[in-house]
């Protein structure tokens, strides 16, 4: 059964408030993931041209409608502007086209600027980024956020983007957008879990009618990699190992995950877990036959510790940027 609750976006459209992630799912097991999470219910896909896999997402959302097993408006996909080889106004259209190409449809659902600043891609373009002697990342610091977006209101005007919207952005960076806007952005897509609240700009986004998608909801596991990667040293917490939400867990007989889950949708914030296992993927959308109490919510909600995950340190020296955000 399709989990059926949603928020309601300034765009006049509706996101269900539970999708799947896909960063970080190669192709091959985006392919039966993607096709378990359809049966299973999911109608929300979060992709990326960065995440490599819009080609598979898109070869099984043809087979999909084009068997008549799904309508397209019923499913609801998110992609981005890439934040490498994007971020200009000059490419909007021409990224968003790629990707509706990729992901074989005529009009994505959600458009968003992935990040708020721009790193530049190598001059083979094979992927890879341009790097500076010492490994840091060439930045591109002529990014001019009301340009680009002048141009993601046109890609609504033509009927590619049914909303769009931002990612990675500060309240600052938000506000001076919006006093540029005819469109507003419809959502916000943010790092947000027990320990990264960031109240301030939940606040901020409320009062503005833009709705908050959580990504990295339960601490990003496989973000570990990119740090190692890098040479970068991070200690990232264990979110499934907190007490509190051990104990809860154990209370309604749910899974650590699930309450973690529950608590982030109790707040009217949509959620985008990633998982490629079955088992796991059913575990994340069976979350809407409890409720947490009002104690336990706030018990969670006392856990923020201002503890980011997904900070970019992988992409070195991306903090000297003008508009990095964080
Ligand atoms: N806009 C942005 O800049 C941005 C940044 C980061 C992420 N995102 C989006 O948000 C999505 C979610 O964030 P994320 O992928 O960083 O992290 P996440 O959803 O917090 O965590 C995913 C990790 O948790 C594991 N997992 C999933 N469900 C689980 C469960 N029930 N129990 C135990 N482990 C579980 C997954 O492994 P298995 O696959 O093996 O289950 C994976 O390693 C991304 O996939 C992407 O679509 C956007």
């Amino acid at each position: 059964m399709a989990v059926q609750q949603y928020l309601h976006l300034s765009s006049g459209h509706k996101m269900p408030i539970l999708g799947l992630g896909t960063w970080m799912a190669k192709e091959e097991e985006t392919i039966v993931a993607l096709n378990e999470a359809l049966a299973m219910g999911y109608r929300h896909i979060d992709t990326a041209p960065v995440y490599l896999n819009e080609q598979a997402i898109g070869g099984v959302l043809k087979e999909w409608i084009s068997s008549g097993k799904i309508k397209r408006s019923e499913l609801f996909i998110t992609t981005k502007l890439p934040t490498p080889g994007g971020n200009n106004h000059e490419l909007v259209e021409l990224s968003l086209r790629k990707s509706l190409q990729d992901l074989q449809l005529d009009y994505i659902d959600l458009y968003l600027i992935h990040a708020p600043f721009t790193v530049v891609l190598a001059d083979d373009n094979g992927g890879d980024l341009k790097r500076n002697a010492d490994g840091s990342v060439v930045i591109d610091g002529s990014t001019d956020h009301i340009g680009i977006w002048k141009e993601m209101e046109g890609l609504v005007a033509k009927g590619l983007a049914k909303s769009i919207g931002i990612s990675n952005f500060n309240i600052k960076q938000i506000e001076r957008l919006r006093k540029h806007c005819k469109i507003q952005p419809a959502v916000l897509q943010i790092e947000y879990h027990v320990y990264l609240q960031q109240p301030d700009l939940i606040e901020y986004c409320r009062s503005a009618n833009i709705a908050i998608t959580a990504y990295s909801p339960l601490g990003s596991k496989g973000v570990a990699n990119l740090y190692k990667m890098a040479g970068v040293k991070r200690d990232l917490p264990d979110l499934f190992d907190i007490p509190a939400v051990k104990e809860i867990a154990k209370k309604y007989n749910k899974s650590a995950a699930q309450i973690l889950l529950r608590w982030i949708v109790d707040k009217g914030i949509s959620v985008i877990p990633k998982s490629t296992n079955s088992k796991r993927m059913h575990e994340n959308k069976d979350i809407f036959d409890f409720k947490l109490n009002q104690q336990e919510i706030e018990q969670l909600n006392k856990l923020d510790a201002n503890i980011r995950v997904v900070d970019f340190g992988y992409l070195k020296g991306i903090n000297k940027h003008p508009e990095f955000p964080f």
